[in-house]
């Protein structure tokens, strides 16, 4: 795979899967734009590592549930860099609570920033893909959004809206020439998931037919794959990375 002088933006591309989708990314020759919302060392220090691996990257704090920023976030990538060729909108929160305890702000946010932040950054990147008649949206959502979880009402309500916003999307642009996809993550070994405790750990893993929890690096992987020319007849897809656990 060769990303040499595509344009990347990573919302989120600081931490956890998203760092590894930024560092994989910058390694197959794509700039990155690595979009963070509180890591800025985390950031700055991921530039420098592209930057020493003689790749070129920036960072840029957003909130990307807010409208102007994300638009900010996506016009700044189109004034310095002159196109946006791949987004990737990996950014994600978890509030989780059983639905009798959780409050309405606990659902609001995590729609906002799972749900809206992802629509704000397709909607300010579209107008510019079409212009250019080719780019590559890969949203990520999460096994749950499919088949649901206990406490996650909020989060897996998040995920299941970026599927349905993903394929209505790739109807609309795919006569630009503009693929949007969904991938799915299964358990990923992460900040999101490191509170669990060994006990939830082990049962999960009883359940993934590959007997292993997930490292960001296969979700990097498959991104990968998606952002490049080789994906270039896939649209609208969800695929899942999660060791086996959902086969439909
Ligand atoms: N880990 C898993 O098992 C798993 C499974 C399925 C799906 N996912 C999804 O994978 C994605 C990455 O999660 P992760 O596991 O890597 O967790 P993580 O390390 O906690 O990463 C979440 C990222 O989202 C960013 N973010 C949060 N709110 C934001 C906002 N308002 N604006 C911009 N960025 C914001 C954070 O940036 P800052 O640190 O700068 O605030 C952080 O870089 C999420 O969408 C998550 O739902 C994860």
């Amino acid at each position: 795979m060769d990303l040499t002088n595509k344009i990347a933006i990573v919302t989120g591309g600081a931490t956890g899967i998203g760092r590894a989708i930024s560092l994989n990314l910058a390694s197959l020759g794509a700039t990155v734009v690595i979009n963070y919302h509180s890591s800025s060392q985390k950031a700055e220090n991921l530039v420098e590592e592209i930057k020493s691996m003689g790749k070129e990257a920036f960072c840029m704090k957003a909130n990307v549930a807010n409208f102007s920023e994300a638009k900010n976030l996506i016009d700044t990538t189109i004034d310095k860099y002159g196109k946006v060729d791949i987004l990737v909108n990996n950014a994600g929160i978890t509030m989780d609570t059983l639905i009798l305890r959780m409050k309405e702000e606990e659902f609001d946010k995590v729609i906002d920033v799972n749900l809206k932040g992802t629509w704000n950054c397709c909607k300010h990147v579209s107008k510019q893909m079409s212009k250019q008649r080719a780019g590559k949206i890969i949203n990520i959502s999460s096994i749950v959004g499919i088949i649901g979880n206990v406490g996650q009402t909020n989060y897996c309500a998040s995920k299941a809206g970026v599927i349905g916003l993903t394929k209505s999307l790739a109807r609309e642009l795919a006569k630009r020439n503009v693929c949007v996809n969904v991938v799915a993550p299964g358990f990923i070994e992460t900040k999101m998931t490191e509170n669990l405790s060994d006990n939830i750990k082990n049962e999960y893993i009883r359940n993934i037919p590959l007997g292993r929890l997930g490292q960001p690096e296969d979700i990097a992987n498959l991104v990968a794959f998606l952002s490049s020319h080789l994906s270039n007849y896939i649209t609208g897809q969800v695929i899942n990375c999660d060791g086996g656990i959902v086969m439909y």
